[in-house]
Parts: structure tokens; C-alpha cells; sequence
């Protein structure tokens, strides 16, 4: 028996670090992309061959050739979605029919989850979380409220009963919020998107998994939002709901910490966030908008202009700890080009006090402690080779790597495929 590991790509931050690109770079090593968590939250852009896709569900193996893409147990799914961004998929790639699986104890997002996450955030008003909408807290909580129905039930002869009955009681709580709201149409679309979902294979996931790691068959689990959002060591409570750090590769997938690899941690050479909560380095002013600009920081699911800010080195610290990450990945380095100055978050100031450690309130109160770094000045997109790296730029690379205590082991500098420095 080899003793293969599961190696793991996950956001540090809040999301949007590029997992998508990392994860259809890193493919060729790997024969099992998994995904662990989340759902259609997710928005993981690819870019080559002149082609951009955004995948919500699917992971980000899935345009590589000889991979089997895994959707685990950890993951909501939305049929509707899924089948439209398979459809997508399809017109570029051909019949993915055999190249992804699905698992059985996956809980499927209704249409009535949907407008339960809608009516929330609507009642919450001022303090929503800034959902993506797509029902992820009600799904999960009727996961855990031990009421959700999962992809196996779709095979059981009476699913359209069980399917009934939760979703009248989902109407028992809608009724309970002043919201208007029509799921005949959606309801439609989702009852032949589950008919069609049957064309792919619905598995034991855990098995499948184990089995492959038996025999040395090399796994990558691909994360989903940011570890920020992680539903316990997040900004709670804007958060989403499932862990997004390395923890949840174990039981969004069923493998054991012992069998987990390398933790690729990806960040951004600054910050976003999208949706409310606390955010230590936002920026209002002018380097913000250029973040934005530069960056094309606006959601790939819902579309939102993120909110941006320079590179926070207590939260990334945090992430590193919490998901014992072993090589780092940067970003959207390129974004950072024209800046004179770069800053850099080492610490937070709250009153008289220093605060090194992230806060259990994720830092409403506080004033990031800075440090600057001279920009580079020069374009990083065209380079391939760590070497040719502008000096300011390494010692940008350098500083990070010394503070969190681990190597960045990629580099990334424009949206392509190919745009990728491997050290
Ligand atoms: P994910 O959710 O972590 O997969 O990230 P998203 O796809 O939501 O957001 C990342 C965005 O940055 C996408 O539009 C990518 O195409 C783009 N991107 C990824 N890497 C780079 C990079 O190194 N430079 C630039 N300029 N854009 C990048
Ligand atoms: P990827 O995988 C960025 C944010 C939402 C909101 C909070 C809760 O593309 O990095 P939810 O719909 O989960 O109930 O929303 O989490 N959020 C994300 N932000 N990237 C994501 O995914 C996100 N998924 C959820 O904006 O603040
Ligand atoms: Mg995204």
C-alpha cells in the first residue's frame, strides 16, 4: 500500500485569491480534483487559450484531460446551477459525463433555501451579511438541523415526498417574514435539472477517495471562499457557513489529518472582501479604487465591486496557523506595478495597545500598524523566471515569507494559465 497524501489549495483571506487559476495550474500533477465545501457561493475563474470560465461547483480540474473531478460530501449543490455551468463546460470540453463524480452525502440546495437565505438577509436590513444568495446558510443549517436532503435521496422512490414535505416547512418559516416571493418557475427548472444530474455517477465519495490514496493515485482538494469566512475562526458572523481551512478537507471529504499533504495557502498581494464585515486594511481612498481598477476586483458570482486594501500580515499570520499551511502562493502581484509605495498591515493598534494576533472580533476597533515597501515599478506579467524578479519585488516576497515563516512557492502575475512563476 503507498501512502499518497491529499494535498490541499486554499484562500487565506477572504476569498477570491485565485484558487480557481492555482488549481487548473497544479492539474497536471494530480489525477483527483475534490472539492470539500461550499457550493455556488464559490466563483473560481480560469483563463486560457484565449477563454474564461467561471466555475461555481465544478472543481477547476475539469478542463484538464485524464482527471476525475470529485464534488464532495462537504458541498451544497444547486442543480440548476450545476447543470448550467455543465452545459458551459460541455461546449468547450465536450461530454464531461465520465470525467466527474458525485457524492451521495453532497445536501442539495432547494429552491425554498434559496428565498430563506433572501428573506434573512432582507429582515436583517442594515446588518446582513452581504449573502451571495444562493441559499448556502439555510442548506447548511438544515444540514446540521439534521432535515437536508442529499443527492443519494434523488435515487429513492419516494424523493419527491421527502422533497415536499421540506419544502412545506420551509414555507412555514418564509411565512414568518414579510417576503414576497414565486419559486414555480425555478421549482421547474430544478425538478429537470435533478432528472438530468442522474447522467453522472453518485458515489460513495469517502471510499472513492481512499481508495485512490491506497493506491498512490496523486489528490488535490480544492477549497472554496477564504479562510476569514471559515464559519468558526472567521469574521463571525460574517462568515459563511462550512470550513474553509484545512480542517475541512477531513470532513468534507472523509480522509484523515494524517493522510493530508502539502496545504498550498494562496493570498493576494493586498486584500478584498466582498460582502459586509470587518476589514482592517480597507482602503477609502484613491489606492483603493486603483486596487479595484487595476485588479478588476467585482465579484465572479454576484458581481459586486470588492472592497480592497493593502496586504494584512496579522490575518494572513492567522490563516498560515489554522490550516498549517506548507508553501504559500501569491497573487495578482502585477496589480501592485504602478504603486510608489506599498503597505503592508505588521500589526493593529487598538488605543494604546498593540494587538499581533488576529482579534476575536476581527479587528472592528483598531488601526493597522504599517510598513512601507518601495514599488517595483516595472511590469511583472511578462516574466517567467523567479530570478528575473525586480529586486524591490523579491524584498516584498522576502519580508512575507520571513513573517509568516513559509515559503512562497509560486508566483503569480496575470490571469492566464500560463502567467505563472513556479520557484
Ligand atoms: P477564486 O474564487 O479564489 O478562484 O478567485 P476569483 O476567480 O473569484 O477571483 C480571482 C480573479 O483574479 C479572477 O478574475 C482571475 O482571473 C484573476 N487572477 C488570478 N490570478 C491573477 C493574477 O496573478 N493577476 C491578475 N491580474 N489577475 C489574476
Ligand atoms: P470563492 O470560492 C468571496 C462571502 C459573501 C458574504 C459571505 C456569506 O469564489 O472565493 P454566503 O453566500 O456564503 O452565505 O455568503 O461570504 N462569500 C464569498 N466571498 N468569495 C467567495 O467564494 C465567497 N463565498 C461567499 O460575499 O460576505
Ligand atoms: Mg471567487
Amino acid at each position: 500500500m503507498k501512502s499518497n497524501k491529499i494535498d490541499v489549495v486554499l484562500g487565506l483571506q477572504w476569498g477570491d485569491e485565485g484558487k480557481g487559476k492555482v488549481v487548473d495550474v497544479l492539474t497536471p500533477d494530480y489525477k483527483i480534483i475534490a472539492r470539500f465545501q461550499g457550493g455556488p457561493n464559490a466563483g473560481h475563474s480560469l483563463v486560457f487559450d484565449g477563454d474564461g470560465f467561471v466555475l461555481h461547483t465544478v472543481p477547476s480540474g475539469i478542463f484538464r484531460e485524464g482527471t476525475v473531478n470529485v464534488i464532495g460530501n462537504g458541498v451544497v449543490i444547486d442543480p440548476v446551477i450545476l447543470m448550467d455551468e455543465i452545459h458551459a463546460i460541455e461546449q468547450k470540453a465536450g461530454d464531461i459525463t465520465g470525467k466527474l463524480v458525485i457524492s451521495k452525502r453532497a445536501h442539495l440546495i432547494l429552491p425554498t433555501h434559496r428565498m430563506l437565505d433572501a428573506a434573512s438577509e432582507a429582515a436583517k436590513g442594515k446588518s446582513k451579511i452581504g449573502s451571495t444568495l444562493k441559499g448556502i446558510g439555510p442548506t447548511y443549517m438544515d444540514k446540521t438541523g439534521r432535515n437536508g436532503l442529499r443527492i443519494g435521496d434523488i435515487l429513492s422512490a419516494d424523493f419527491i415526498n421527502k422533497y415536499e414535505a421540506l419544502k412545506q416547512k420551509h414555507f412555514g418559516l418564509l411565512s414568518q417574514y414579510d417576503f414576497q416571493f414565486d419559486i414555480t418557475d425555478y421549482e421547474k427548472q430544478w425538478m429537470l435539472a435533478v432528472e438530468e444530474m442522474k447522467r453522472f455517477e453518485f458515489i460513495e465519495s469517502e471510499v472513492y477517495v481512499n481508495k485512490a490514496l491506497d493506491e498512490g493515485t496523486p489528490i488535490l482538494a480544492e477549497g472554496a471562499q477564504g479562510s476569514l469566512l471559515d464559519i468558526d475562526f472567521g469574521t463571525y458572523p460574517f462568515v459563511t457557513s462550512s470550513n474553509t481551512m484545512s480542517a475541512g478537507v477531513c470532513t468534507g471529504l472523509g480522509v484523515a489529518p494524517t493522510r493530508v499533504g502539502k496545504v498550498y495557502g494562496i493570498f493576494k498581494a493586498y486584500c478584498t472582501r466582498v460582502g459586509s464585515g470587518p476589514f482592517p486594511t480597507e482602503l477609502f481612498d484613491e489606492d483603493g479604487e486603483k486596487l479595484r481598477r487595476i485588479g478588476h476586483e467585482y465579484g465572479a458570482t454576484t458581481g459586486r465591486p470588492r472592497r480592497c486594501g493593502w496586504l494584512d500580515l496579522v490575518a494572513l499570520k492567522y490563516a498560515v496557523m489554522m490550516s498549517g499551511v506548507s508553501d504559500l502562493i501569491m497573487m495578482k502581484s502585477d496589480v501592485l506595478d504602478g504603486f510608489d509605495t506599498i503597505k503592508v498591515a505588521v500589526a493593529y493598534k487598538e488605543g494604546d495597545k498593540i494587538l499581533d494576533s488576529f482579534p476575536y472580533d476581527g479587528g472592528v476597533n483598531i488601526e493597522p500598524v504599517y510598513k512601507e515597501f518601495p514599488g517595483w515599478k516595472a511590469p511583472l506579467s511578462g516574466l517567467r523566471r523567479f530570478e528575473d524578479f525586480p529586486q524591490a519585488f523579491k524584498g516584498y516576497i522576502a519580508f512575507i515569507e520571513a513573517e509568516t515563516g513559509c515559503r512562497i512557492s509560486i508566483v503569480s502575475v496575470g490571469p492566464d494559465r500560463n502567467a505563472t512563476v513556479v520557484r
